[in-house]
Formats: structure tokens, sequence, C-alpha cells
């Protein structure tokens, strides 16, 4: 497929090449035009606006792209290529940054990159891409272009001029910008299962990148695991159910599910791809603190609910097998976790022990077991989704399965149990929450 694009840089082109193998890469130059906009994104669709009127009918893309210094309140920003004066001069540009950061202690920094795209129908679609990382106190390196020899990315000790093309291409913002445009160019969305980014804000606001850390849509997965071991104690037990414990214990287990998601993010923040850590959105610092605060949070939530003692080593494992998940992927390690999950439930409902409760045993390994295969299956089947929207759209619907399974689990103990009535109310909340807002996706 042939892709104009609105450049003359060979350096540019060669990456766009190397990114985008698969596309015949045709450039022209918007000679003339004005890149007068305040932002990446009004220049990248002055500049291709300007050759999509020349290439009717055809794919068309410009990007704009530069550094943004924290300490100098975002420049050079949009004027990175002319930061030293007109012409563009890179040795000039690199020694007036080194210049005006002297002393200068914070020295995050980050490049943007962002993609404008004109449709074969002369529909306008922009796309971001950031790479996070800070300036280094000197030039190092010989590979790439611009302010590369000075920009050290996050989670490396080298700068961009020391990494091999390949090595910079898959972290840098240029290369996750052009992910996307992949994505776009491939199936008519970004990867993500969403129609195209507008023209949007640079990297959104800071509460929907903390929304998106911790992925909402997920979370209301959590409590129902809680809840249905919680209902098995009092049914075998034969004791009634203290609501309010296991209401905290489910709290405690949307902690830990927390930290789990923060420290799959930390584990992931050099190769993860269109997430706030690599999209410089979200520090490193703030996450390491968020990682801290969530297991702090179900340790509290816990310790005040006085959750029985067996419930501590259980909820222990569970942080074990979050650990294990995040570094190895093992399908396996996730199921445990959900169905750990399921018995910090059980334990937490447990307040008398009788001998009916050495009945228990069977029924809970039985629905810890189902739960632990549900989502070891559903985990293992969801590989690859980032880069397949209809898989993502098939695994959205299996983990809102997880909310249906939990609720049938519920309703038919609380039937069959009168001893779990007091979960009759959660079950409607639950079952009004699936008829107004539907299941979470992924
Ligand atoms: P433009 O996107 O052609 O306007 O370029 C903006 C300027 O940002 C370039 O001239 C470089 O100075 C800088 N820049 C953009 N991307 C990179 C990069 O990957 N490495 C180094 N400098 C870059």
């Amino acid at each position: 497929m042939k892709l104009f694009v609105a450049t003359h840089n060979q350096h540019k082109i060669r990456e766009i090449s190397q990114i985008l193998p698969g596309f015949e890469i045709v450039p022209d130059d918007p000679e003339g035009v004005e890149e007068n906009a305040p932002d990446f994104a009004g220049n990248a669709l002055i500049k291709v606006r300007a050759i999509a009127e020349k290439h009717k009918g055809e794919w068309c893309m410009a990007d704009d792209s530069g550094l943004e210094v924290k300490a100098l309140g975002g420049a050079p920003g949009v004027h990175s290529a002319r930061y030293a004066g007109e012409p563009t001069n890179t040795p000039a540009n690199n020694a007036l940054l080194l210049k005006n950061l002297e002393g200068v202690e914070d020295r995050a920094a980050r490049f943007t990159c962002c993609c404008a795209l004109v449709d074969p129908s002369g529909e306008e679609l922009v796309v971001h891409g950031h790479c996070p990382g800070h300036i280094a106190e000197k030039a190092a390196g010989v590979e790439g272009f611009g302010y590369d020899p000075l920009f050290i990315p996050n989670g490396y000790d080298k700068s961009f001029a020391e990494l091999s093309a390949d090595e910079k291409n898959a972290i840098s913002h240029r290369g996750r910008a052009l992910e996307k445009v992949k994505a776009i160019l491939g199936g008519g969305s970004a990867g993500d299962g969403s129609r195209v980014e507008r023209v949007e804000g640079r990297g959104g606001s800071r509460v929907l990148s903390w929304l998106k850390l911790f992925r909402v849509v997920n979370l209301p997965t959590v409590p129902g695991d809680v809840l249905v071991g919680a209902a098995l104690w009092p049914c075998f037990a034969g004791c009634s159910l203290r609501i309010l414990p296991v209401l905290l214990a489910s709290l405690a287990g949307v902690f830990l599910y927390m930290f789990g998601l923060v420290d799959n993010d930390i584990v992931g923040a050099k190769t993860d791809k269109d997430r706030p850590i690599p999209d410089g959105e979200i520090s490193f610092l703030a996450v390491r603190i968020a990682r801290f605060v969530c297991l702090a949070a179900a340790m509290v939530v816990a310790s005040l609910a006085k959750l029985p003692g067996l419930w501590w080593p259980a909820a222990f494992s569970l942080v074990v097998s979050v650990i294990l998940y995040n570094r190895t992927k093992w399908s396996m390690a996730m199921g445990v976790c959900r169905g750990l999950n399921l018995l910090c439930g059980v334990l937490a409902a447990n307040t008398v022990f009788s001998m009916d409760a050495a009945l228990l045993a069977g029924p809970v390994a039985l629905a810890a077991g189902i739960w632990t295969l549900y989502i070891t299956l559903v985990t293992w089947y969801s590989k690859g989704e980032e880069n397949d929207p209809e898989k993502k759209r098939r695994v959205g619907a299996l983990v809102g399965g997880i909310v249906y399974l939990q609720l049938t689990a519920l309703l038919v103990l609380s039937l069959m149990f009168p001893q779990v009535a007091a979960m009759r109310p959660l079950l409607i909340a639950g079952a009004v929450m699936l008829i107004v807002g539907g299941p979470g996706g992924t």
C-alpha cells in the first residue's frame, strides 16, 4: 500500500520505512507551508493537508515531533527544529539546550510525535506517541539525529544516539505513534478497538491517565470473587454471614488488584505501548508510590475489618502470584490470583469453625478451581489482543462474563441457603449495575 509522507527528512523516512515495512513510503515535501500552530497536532495537520490536496483518494501522513523539557516549561516543544534560530542547526540546538539546563537538577523530558493522517475518503485522523526520559549532562553516541545524543529514555543509561535503530524504534515517540498508524492502515482502527483519537490535547487529563492505569473497567470484576467465596462459608459452616467484614474484604481485594495493575505497568514500562507510564503521562516515582499505597491500603482495610488470621496467608499468596504473573506472564499465575481472591473471600467470612466447616473444602476447591481455569483460559486466549481489535472485543466479552458468572453463583447460593440471604441486596445492586452499565471490557 502507498503512503504519501509529508517530509524531506531522510532520517524520518528511514525510521518510518523501518517501522512500516509493508508500505511503499512516498516522500512529498510540502514546500512553503508555514508550521505556525501552537501544538504538534496542528502542525502535523497543516503539513498533511498540504500534500493531501495533491494525492486525493490516497493515504497521506505527516508527523510533527519535538522534545519537551519539564524544567523549561515544555520548551523547545514545537520549536525543537529551530531552537537556536533559523536555519535548523543541530549542534547549536543541542548546545543551547545544555546551556539552558546548566545547574538544573530536574532534567526530565519527553519526546512527542504526532502523526496526522488523511484517509482516501478525506477524513482526518490524529494519533500521538510519547517517549519519557531525561536530558544528559553531555552528548553521547553517533546514531540517530537531532537531540538524540542528549536524550536518555527512561529505564536506560544510554542516549538515543547510543541505541541501534531497532532499539530506538521499539520505544521511541515516533515508533509508538507509528504503531498506531500501522493499526489504522491495517484495519481502520487505532489497535485499541476504538476509532482513532481525533485532534486531542497532549496526553489527555491526569485523571484519565490514572483511570487508564487502574483499568477501571476491569476493577468491578474483582469484588465478586471475594463475595462468592464469602457466600460459601455460611452455607457449609452453618453460621450467618457477617456482611461488613466481607464488604471490607472485597475492598481489600480491589486494593490488592490495583497493586497488581500498577506493578504490571511498572514491569512493562519499557516495552508496553499506549500505557500511561511509557506515554509519559504518569511519572515512575508516582507509580512506585501508588504501588506501595495500594498494598498498604489493602493491609489497613484488612486490619480495620479485623479479618480472620487465615485471610493473611491467602492474601500474601495472592500478592506473590500477582508478582509472578507480572514478571512471567504465565496465564496460570493469573488464574491462580483470581482463585486465591475467591479463597480470601471464604476466609474473610470465617467466624466460627465447626465440624460442618470441614465440608467446605470440596465446594471451595470446586469454585476456586473453576475460577482459576476460566481466568487462565481467558488470559491465555487474550495474548496478542492489542494487535487484533476483533479478538480484543471477544476478550472484553469474556471478561464481562466473569461478572455474570459471579452473579449466577451468588444467586444460586442465596436461593439454596437462607444463611446468605444477607447477600440479596448486593445481588440486586449488582444486577442493576449490569443492566445500567453493562459488564466491564478489558
Ligand atoms: P519536525 O517533526 O520535523 O518538526 O522536527 C522537530 C525536531 O524535533 C527535529 O528537528 C529534532 O530536532 C527534534 N526531534 C524530533 N524527533 C526526534 C528524534 O527522534 N530524535 C532527536 N530529535 C528529534
